[in-house]
């Protein structure tokens, strides 16, 4: 999304002002927006009437509106129609880690000041903990239920980003849950199910992922978003780019889908009736609405100049299945594309179907909001001690142990009395929220978390982290010499990655890495690194710098970010992170366009191919990499050793076992094939510790098969000394299939190799008649 920056006359602020004033007195019960009991032109009106099926309700709705009041609704600051009560209402707020202030939905102050601010996603994702990111999820609507009680933010939220972290260089890589299709999608339904409150048909807030699709390049090398094609194969947008996006609608049942700016193949997604109307609603079921970036329809037409008028720009974006327009376009040019023949009036009335749906379901139709569902929550549920403990949690949850040499770590409040704290991010605060934030509860700083273990000195080392000169350093040398342990906090923030901004390399900014190994080299006791950072950073020098005992990746752990640091550097928490993305050298990006989308590696064009699936290069930390305190082992309690793929439909009827082949999923009866397998899991260390199982599998060779692909996770929690059973159901359809060039996904016969760490483990897949299986 982006952000128009406007200057404000102070005639104008006084305004605002008393508009605050007054809004902030209807702060303690929100008038309903529309169907106000008191209104006697629409009580008994069906459309108001809770009782009645949605689809009635919207249908009876639609048949009241005039065609210049449906084109009005069809924005983001969709225009009030006084004449059936209904107020106007501001479509985009957002909540990608908490409720933001990104969107104009939502506004800080007075009774909210601010909200609990969790880890950014792409450090949430490294827990592995999916009941986590469903219960961040509830927390934040809680809050933003709360906030829309007292008339300060939104029901729509345009949340979460769920792309593919494709390219490491990628600025909005920190928005994301990483470089794995599974992990993603699994993030999307989990943190949609928690937003959107899980209980049927009726929405708490509603969800929105985004950007469908193919949308990770923000300005790279003169092309940006706006102006840039991905041209993707249909094999990889089958395993990987849709992939999110399918289990974000089909499983988490999300409200709303965004398309992005860029196109696809020669076509900009707002005005692919294939993605939109073909895929996600006809394939999919979205039962919610699809909405464009802001302002997505706009550029096609200004920047892309993808048609030769704005209504035909128009036209395309509603007969593609485009809803709701974050930007003014459809409310300017809608009208004339009706008059000119481009569009019918039928067309508005299914946009504006999907729309009303929502809102519908959100309870914006059922009166006093107060006497709803939620109605009860209010400024006192707005950053809870409970609430801000879960943001601490999921910091520690998220944060990566990446090299514990000795092991140097965990520190000791005993013998390391005075710490040195050093670096251009040992004391920040709204650098460890990243971007789509809002305005903190409050911060722990990586100072403060550790001045509660040790004394404290602290240096800056370099002014900020474009650390441009060497200044700072001797101080930070000092210090480090006079201290029992030094703990470096350097990396990288929104100046180096953010949306329109992507990285030109992987090292460390400026003169960090220069200040780390001086500082290193002088250092008294021993010397910790913690990085902060969306994407990965090629820290080799310090991987294999034997003064540099330890490396930490918090990612950008949020509000509670210092506190959480403290208490892995102390072990008063057991680290229990893995990495949600590979970490690759910086000559990795020799050869590697970002606007070259292939996942696969290709041998003639000298391309290394992207992500763990498809790169078989040398790496700086894998996929899946992050260490413990303690020491797990884990063994196969019981797994087949075969299953059988029943076949549907006539190609049942044969009378052989097929093998060698691979068989089109939808020919095959996927809701009858099971396969569980029971891991035992054993603390034989000396701590008490998570660990989280990744169940990655190898297909029988192939050549369009991904070399190992993350089928499975479960994290589990394990005493020292004791032992835990987990089950872990794998989805033979959905995961041990392969997509082939055509974008046909298939299940490979023959024998599919699980790898879990070190343990191995064969199933062979057999497809079966109807005969063989009753045998
Ligand atoms: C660290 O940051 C906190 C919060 O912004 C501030 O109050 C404090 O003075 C800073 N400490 C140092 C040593 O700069
Ligand atoms: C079953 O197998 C036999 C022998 O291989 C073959 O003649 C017959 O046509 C097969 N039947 C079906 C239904 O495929
Ligand atoms: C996952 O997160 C939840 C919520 O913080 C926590 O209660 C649970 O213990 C975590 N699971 C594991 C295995 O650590």
């Amino acid at each position: 999304m982006a952000s128009a920056t406007i200057s404000l006359s102070p005639f104008v602020i006084f305004l605002l002002l008393l508009v605050g004033i007054v809004s902030w007195h209807s702060c303690e019960a929100r008038e309903p927006f529309a169907c106000d009991p008191k209104d006697a032109r629409t009580t008994g009106l069906p459309f108001c009437r809770d009782s009645l099926a949605v689809a009635d309700r919207v249908k009876d709705l639609i048949g009241r509106l005039t065609l210049q009041e449906k084109i009005r609704l069809l924005v983001n600051n969709a225009a009030a129609v006084p004449r059936l009560g209904i107020k106007g209402y501001e479509w985009w707020s957002e909540a990608l880690h908490g409720v933001s202030n990104v969107g104009p939905g939502t506004k800080f102050g007075g009774a909210f000041p601010g909200a609990t601010s969790f880890p950014q996603v792409i450090t949430t994702a490294a827990s592995f903990n999916a009941s986590l990111w469903e219960a961040i999820g509830r927390v934040v609507s809680d809050e933003a239920r709360a906030m829309y009680n007292g008339g300060a933010a939104g029901l729509t939220y345009w949340s979460p980003n769920v792309n593919i972290f494709r390219d490491p260089r990628w600025g909005r890589g920190q928005e994301t849950p990483g470089e794995d299709p599974v992990v993603a999608g699994r993030y999307a339904a989990s943190y949609v199910r928690g937003l959107q409150g899980n209980a049927g048909h009726r929405l708490k807030v509603a969800a929105c992922c985004k950007h469908f699709t193919a949308y990770d390049l923000d300005n790279w090398n003169g092309v940006d978003r706006f102006h840039f094609n991905a041209k993707v194969s249909k094999q990889d947008i089958e395993d990987t780019f849709d992939v999110p996006f399918k289990m974000c609608v089909k499983e988490g049942k999300v409200a709303s889908v965004m398309c992005s700016y860029n196109q696809v193949n020669g076509v900009p997604t707002c005005a692919d009736p294939n993605l939109l109307r073909k895929t996600i609603r006809g394939v999919w079921h979205l039962d919610g609405y699809i909405v464009s970036d802001c302002d997505s329809v706009g550029v096609y037409y200004d920047t892309q100049h993808y048609t030769s008028t704005p209504e035909e720009a128009a036209a395309d974006a509603i007969k593609a299945g485009l809803d709701l327009d974050c930007g003014p376009f459809l409310a300017l040019h809608t009208e004339a594309a009706l008059k000119r023949g481009l569009l019918k009036e039928i067309d508005v009335n299914g946009a504006l179907a999907n729309t009303l749906n929502v809102q519908m379901r959100l309870g914006m139709f059922d009166g006093e909001p107060s006497k709803q569902p939620f109605g009860n929550l209010g400024p006192k549920d707005v950053c809870t001690p409970a609430h801000q403990e879960l943001a601490l949690e999921a910091a520690r949850q998220g944060i990566v142990l990446l090299k514990n040499r000795g092991p140097s770590l965990p520190l000791s409040p005993r013998r390391h009395r005075t710490i040195a704290v050093i670096g251009p991010n040992s004391n920040v605060t709204d650098t460890m929220i990243g971007n789509y934030a809002g305005v903190a509860c409050g911060y722990i700083t990586p100072m403060q978390g550790i001045g509660r273990y040790a004394r404290t000195i602290h240096q800056q080392g370099c002014t900020n982290v474009a650390c441009t000169d060497d200044k700072l350093f001797s101080a930070a040398v000092g210090a480090a010499r006079n201290a029992d342990a030094t703990v470096l906090v350097v990396g990288l923030d929104q100046s180096i990655e953010a949306e329109f901004r992507d990285r030109t390399g992987l090292l460390l900014p400026g003169r960090q890495q220069d200040l780390v190994s001086k500082v290193a080299a002088a250092s008294r006791g021993p010397t910790i690194l913690v990085l902060m950072s969306g994407g990965p950073i090629d820290v080799s020098f310090a991987q294999n710098d034997p003064r540099i005992g330890g490396i930490l990746w918090a990612g950008y752990p949020g509000q509670a970010g210092g506190a959480a640091i403290a208490d892995v550097l102390f072990g008063t928490f057991n680290p229990e992170g893995k990495l949600p993305m590979t970490w690759y050298p910086q000559d990795y990006l020799s050869n590697l366009p970002m606007t070259s989308m292939d996942m696969r590696s290709s041998r003639s064009r000298g391309y290394p191919g992207r992500t763990y699936r498809f790169y078989k290069g040398p790496v700086v930390y894998p996929f899946g990499h992050g260490l413990s305190y303690t020491k797990f082992v884990h063994t196969v309690a019981s797994a087949p050793t075969m299953v059988a793929i029943p076949l549907a439909g006539r190609h049942a009827h044969g009378n052989t076992t097929i093998s060698g082949k691979a068989i089109r999923v939808t020919h095959a009866k996927c809701g009858r094939i099971s396969l569980g397998v029971d891991l035992d899991v054993k603390n034989v260390g000396s701590k008490d510790g998570s660990h989280t199982l990744l169940v990655f599998s190898k297909p029988p060779a192939g050549h369009w098969a991904p070399h190992k692909q993350l089928v499975a996770f479960e994290k589990v929690h394990v005493p020292v000394k004791a032992q835990r059973r987990v089950r872990i159901d794998i989805h033979v359809c959905k995961f041990l299939s392969v997509v082939d060039r055509s974008g046909i996904r298939r299940i490979p016969m023959g024998e599919h190799s699980l790898h879990i760490g070190d343990t191995k483990h064969s199933i062979s897949l057999q497809a079966a008649t109807l005969g063989v299986i009753k045998s």
